[in-house]
């Protein structure tokens, strides 16, 4: 432990990873189904692209949202983000409640691109992009237009996102975690009601943006074929259920 903790001091911040887990667990059960995800070691390190692939209800989601820091994990040995030179324990900000604390990390320093889009129906995209800025209280310099016209939204910038094709949406979803510049870019399954032709197209985009600006991706999808060409790092992972299919374990490390 002592030698770890040695190691990583000696390490430069761009070397020092971005998320350091260890044993972190999420235990999740509704009406007689247990499921659980269980991280033995995952190291993340800045400017990393990297994939979670896996069947629907392996756990990506619930992997991202601790990653986002919005699912605490049931039991952990070590979670660590850092940020701006600076390392964060996460594990005991959990610990202790400090929920302003993480919602403050997570406004600051990451963009998260819902399976759901997210979008606020009642905001135009021009707003909706803008959101994440606002809220941190940055001015407007020409970020939003900017981001629209390289997604290829600038002729919907007025518009309710009721009034836009489903790519459309997703693409506004993606400008919306860029725009206030994250370190880090969580997107959950951020192609998964397109055609496959659509989404092979968004997520090249998504990649080029991202590479651009040297943001840190965690992406997961169902879409591996596309997902390798992209050059992502795949976590691996292993999904294994009871014979009744009333419990599963996913463990995921990388
Ligand atoms: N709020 C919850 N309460 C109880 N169980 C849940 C909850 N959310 C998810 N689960 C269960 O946890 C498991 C993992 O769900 P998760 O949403 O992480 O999967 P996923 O890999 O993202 O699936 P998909 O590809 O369909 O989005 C599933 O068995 C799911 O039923
Ligand atoms: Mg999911």
């Amino acid at each position: 432990m002592v030698k770890e903790q040695a190691q990583q001091a000696a390490q430069s911040p761009a070397e020092r990873p971005i998320y350091h887990l260890k044993d972190v667990v999420k235990t999740r059960a509704s009406e007689g189904y247990s499921f659980r995800l269980r991280v033995p070691s995952l190291r993340i390190t800045p400017g990393e692209k990297i994939a979670l692939i896996g069947e629907s209800g392996c756990g990506k989601s619930t992997l991202l949202d601790m990653l986002a820091f919005v699912l605490q994990p049931s039991s952990c040995d070590t979670f660590e983000f850092e940020a701006e030179g600076r390392s964060h324990d996460i594990a005991k900000a959990w610990k202790r409640r400090r929920q302003n604390r993480l919602a403050a990390l997570r406004r600051r320093h990451l963009g998260y691109v819902m399976q759901t889009g997210g979008l606020l129906p009642y905001l135009s995209v021009r707003d909706n992009i803008n959101l994440s800025r606002r809220i941190l209280g940055m001015k407007e310099d020409g970020t939003v237009e900017a981001l629209a016209k390289e997604l290829g939204l600038h002729r919907h910038l007025h518009k309710l996102p009721g009034e836009l094709s489903t790519g459309e949406r997703q693409r506004v979803a993606i400008g919306r975690a860029l725009a206030h510049r994250p370190a880090i870019v969580i997107a959950d399954e951020p192609t998964a009601s397109v055609d496959p032709f659509a989404a092979e197209k968004i997520m090249a985009l998504f990649m080029q943006m991202v590479e651009e600006r040297n943001i840190t991706v965690i992406v997961a999808s169902h879409a591996w074929r596309h997902i390798k060409q992209l050059g992502l790092r795949r976590l691996a992972h292993h999904t294994r259920r009871s014979k009744d299919g009333r419990m599963a374990e996913t463990v995921v490390s990388g």
